[in-house]
This record gives structure tokens, C-alpha cells and sequence, in this order.
């Protein structure tokens, strides 16, 4: 059995990708999904990146170059139409962000060494810059897996609107007011296998495994 490493410390993410694979019993008693506490490493991964694809690679090789795993990593931004498809890639430091962001996309050096606000802080600037502008915005997951000394990249896009307050207690960051084109409920009360099931982390996390059972299959 080979084992995968996932890049990154946080546990929702980490739950959501493992049921994913636990939901495909063939590749489940192919690959072993192991986080990175199994390797006692608990220190914070760069994220330095201006892109997602730039971020996914960036985690996915740290790990790679420090302990010789195969490893993956995802990066997901929330693109807002009306605001310019932002905050898209800073979506996890989105309330540190300088007031003319939206505008004008510029990032101050001191923003970026600020530690992360909460999930909370983030969404309360999105419902205050988003006011009366139209709501249309996308989640975008790109995952970098890094095996065999290759490097393979995977995309997922789930459409949907931001509402206009909170709803719904699971999920994590900004699952209470993001609710996914043809639902009338938030991702934040979907319970997982029903968010995995359309999400942006599924559909690549999804593409991922399509790739790894063809790869498997080949004699
Ligand atoms: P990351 O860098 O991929 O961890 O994601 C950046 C930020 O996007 C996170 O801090 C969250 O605020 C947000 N995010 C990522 N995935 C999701 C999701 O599935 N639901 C809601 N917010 C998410």
C-alpha cells in the first residue's frame, strides 16, 4: 500500500479529503491518506505564492523536500465576480488585506507577515464590501500531488452566490454564506458528504482519485 501525505494542518480539510477516499473501497486498499502528524511535523507550511496553483506547489514541495514522501496539498481561493475575482488567492488573510484591495489587488508586504484573522473577521469584511453588489462568486481548489518524482495538478470550481448573512454551523471559513448554485441551503448546513459531493475540494480531490485508479489499473 502506498501512502500519501496531505499537506496541510487543517483538520476539516483533512476530514473532508479522507472521506472522499474512503467512499472509493478499491483505491482505499491501494493508498493510505496520513496527515502530516504522522510525521510530528506541526510547524506552519509557506504560503507565499501568488496564485493557487503557485501555493498547492509550494506546500506540496516543502514537504516533499524535507521528509522524501509522496505528498499532496491543495490552495483554495473564493473568486467574487463583483469584486474583481478577489479575494481569490488571500482568501485566508482577506481581513488583513489594505482598504483599496478590492480595487486595485495591491497586498502590502506588512499584511502578509500579520498572523491569519478569523473566519469570521474574513466574512464580515466580504458582507461589507459586497453590500449591494451582485453576489455570483466561485470556490477554486487546486491540488499539486507530488509522487514518484512527478508533479500532477487537479482543479475543482463549485458556482454559487454570497448570502447576504450567516446560516448553518458546519463546514469552516466562509461556508455560512456561500450557497452553491441550484441549493437553497449554505455549505455550512450541508452536512460533508453532501458538500463533498459538489464542492470545489470534492471535484478535485475527485479528479485526483480518477487519476490515481487509471494509474493503478495500467498492468
Ligand atoms: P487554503 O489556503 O486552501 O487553506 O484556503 C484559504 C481560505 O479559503 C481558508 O482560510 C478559508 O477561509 C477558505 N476556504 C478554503 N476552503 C474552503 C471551504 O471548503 N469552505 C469555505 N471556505 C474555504
Amino acid at each position: 500500500m502506498k501512502t500519501l501525505y496531505l499537506a496541510t494542518h487543517n483538520l476539516h480539510k483533512k476530514e473532508e479529503i479522507q472521506n472522499i477516499f474512503e467512499s472509493h473501497p478499491v483505491l482505499g486498499g491501494l493508498f493510505r491518506i496520513e496527515s502530516m502528524d504522522s510525521l510530528g511535523f506541526h510547524e506552519e507550511i509557506p504560503e507565499t505564492a501568488g496564485t493557487l496553483e503557485g501555493n498547492a506547489l509550494q506546500k506540496a514541495r516543502y514537504i516533499h523536500q524535507k521528509f522524501n514522501v509522496d505528498c499532496f496539498a491543495d490552495d483554495t481561493g473564493l473568486e467574487v465576480a463583483a469584486l474583481g475575482e478577489r479575494p481569490g488567492v488571500f482568501s485566508a488573510r482577506y481581513a488583513n488585506m489594505p482598504d483599496s484591495f478590492e480595487e486595485s489587488g495591491f497586498v502590502s508586504p506588512e499584511s502578509l507577515k500579520m498572523p491569519d484573522p478569523t473566519f469570521d473577521q474574513n466574512i464580515d469584511r466580504l458582507l461589507f464590501k459586497l453590500q449591494n453588489k451582485p453576489r455570483q462568486a466561485r470556490f477554486r481548489s487546486v491540488i499539486c500531488l507530488i509522487m514518484d518524482e512527478r508533479t500532477y495538478y487537479f482543479e475543482g470550481v463549485v458556482n454559487g452566490i454570497i448570502l447576504h448573512e450567516r446560516h448553518g454551523i458546519q463546514g469552516f471559513g466562509y461556508d455560512p454564506v456561500f450557497q452553491p448554485d441550484g441549493f437553497d441551503k449554505s455549505f455550512a448546513e450541508l452536512d460533508m458528504a453532501r458538500k463533498n459531493a459538489i464542492s470545489h475540494r470534492g471535484k478535485a480531490v475527485e479528479a485526483m482519485v480518477s487519476f490515481l485508479e487509471r494509474r493503478a489499473a495500467r498492468p
